[in-house]
């Protein structure tokens, strides 16, 4: 095969963002609290409501106001995609009106066709993170049925004014992150390890009703929509050949699978039912629900990977480190971010291979990339830049994997690193945390000129796309 053949013609290249993160303008023209604003500290943070009078998200990179700039720099990189949320905030700033906030959808429209202008094509996360604080307060979040009327409202208004120039769609992001992360992923207060997990397990539920409805009523109102789930994939490796330790990493992955399953096959896993009964955990599901979710799987199947886990049933091997939202034993093959995550390019083979193996449904890789401290240095021309070549090692070695994954067969439709522009950590909310192409000054005390500058990975990246991958 040769080397040109590796990414199709038609591959989606670009990058991720996500409004809580990277808009600001937390409450302009109309946009209320979101539970983002609320994590000020970030997933580990405490929830603090109403928000503090200055913290990270509130202004974030200032893209509710410069993201023409911005766009215009994504596409001298050739984006082909860019992937963005919808603060639903902005859209119905309670999350219970009637009546939607047309500033709120005017921001979208012009950002979308700021992105059609360079022909980069749009892909919407309906959640990512947030829901508006009232939701939150009001409803307890997702663990209230009343949730799914909500969104529904939401969704159907925001695919209605945009079915003509939006045509991928996903429903909720990192879906499974709910369970280590409950009010990040659901709006819903305390830590995981308190919440019964019968009303964890029952918010769960329905954001799968509200998924299936979303892939339901999407593809009734433009039947070109493609509409995708979306899951924080981090595969469990054995730390030994033991066949305890096999297990347990097979149940530690039925965590993330569960999810996926749901969208892909319409209903619940057989493992889950015994995991319910052996746990006590009762849910309500009607018979609506289950039509629902069985007639409305996904078009195509979308995760971030950033790092592979590791388990272990031996008690005595079982020392967790910090991973993403959650921890993992760590894997002496592997060495890690300045974050700690296990830093695992073959692990994105892996994912890719055992989900398409899985599913059988085209898939997409919507975040990727590495978190880490840069140091903005003097370029020959008098401006800055960083030389992040421990980035452009990092995305170039799980983008050469992703090419072996589709010598394996894998049907992949595109890539989108997550921020291609530094934002605010979600997990730590630092500024410090850096993950773009393009250099944003802008620091963990909210310091700085929001100044943007081309580290050395933009050019390299323009290389990728402009070459379809060969330069890899
Ligand atoms: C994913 C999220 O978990 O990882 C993003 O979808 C997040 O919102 C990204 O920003 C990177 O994580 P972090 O914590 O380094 O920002």
């Amino acid at each position: 095969k040769n080397i040109e053949s590796r990414f199709p013609e038609n591959f989606l290249w670009g990058g991720a963002l996500a409004a809580s993160q990277c808009e600001g303008a937390a409450l302009e023209d109309g946009k209320k609290w979101t539970t983002g604003d609320a994590m000020p500290y970030g997933v580990f943070g405490d929830v603090v409501i109403p928000p503090p009078e200055n913290y990270l998200k509130k202004e974030a990179i200032d893209f509710y106001h410069r993201y023409k700039d911005d766009v215009k720099l994504f596409a001298e990189m050739g984006f082909k995609m860019l992937r963005i949320s919808i603060s639903w905030a902005r859209i119905f700033p309670n999350g219970d009106e009637q009546e939607p906030n047309e500033k709120g959808l005017a921001f979208y429209d012009s950002l979308i066709d700021e992105l059609r202008k360079y022909g980069i094509e749009p892909m919407i996360t309906l959640v990512h993170f947030e829901i508006p604080l009232h939701l939150a307060t009001e409803y307890g979040g997702w663990t209230n049925r009343k949730m799914i009327d909500f969104y529904q409202h939401f969704v159907e208004t925001v695919y209605t004014r945009y079915k003509d120039k939006v045509t991928y769609w996903l429903t909720f992001n990192e879906i499974n992150v709910i369970l280590d992360a409950p009010f990040n992923g659901g709006g819903i207060q305390g830590k995981a390890e308190e919440i019964d997990k019968s009303v964890l397990y029952q918010a769960i539920h329905h954001q799968f009703v509200s998924s299936a409805l979303a892939t339901k009523i999407g593809h009734e109102i433009n039947p070109n929509f493609k509409i995708g789930c979306m899951v924080a994939n981090s595969p469990y490796y054995p730390l030994t050949p033991n066949p305890d330790d096999i297990l347990e990493a097979m149940n530690r992955d039925r965590e993330t699978l569960f999810f996926a399953d749901v969208h892909a096959r319409g209903k619940y896993p057989g493992y889950m039912k015994r995991y319910f009964a052996e746990n006590e955990i009762h849910i309500e599901m009607t018979e609506e629900d289950k039509e629902l979710m069985q007639k409305h799987t996904v078009d195509f199947i979308s995760f971030s990977y950033y790092m592979s886990y590791c388990a272990t049933a031996d008690e005595a091997l079982n020392i967790q480190e910090l991973g993403n939202v959650k921890s993992t034993v760590k894997n002496p093959y592997l060495k890690a971010s300045d974050w700690g995550w296990q830093i695992d390019p073959k692990g994105l083979r892996y994912a890719l291979n055992q989900f398409y193996d899985r599913y059988q449904l085209p898939l997409f890789i919507v975040e990727n990339g590495l978190g880490a401290v840069d140091e903005l240095v003097s370029d020959e021309e008098g401006s800055y830049t960083v030389i992040d070549d421990y980035r452009i090692d990092y995305l170039k070695t799980h983008l050469q994997q992703v090419s072996e994954a589709m010598k394996d067969g894998v049907e992949l439709l595109g890539y989108t690193s997550w921020g291609p522009i530094d934002m605010v950590s979600n997990s730590v909310s630092e500024m410090k945390k850096r993950y773009g192409f393009i250099y944003v000054d802008k620091h963990n005390d909210c310091s700085g000129t929001l100044e943007r500058y081309k580290k050395k990975s933009f050019n390299w990246y323009k290389e990728v796309i402009a070459s379809n991958g060969e330069s890899l």
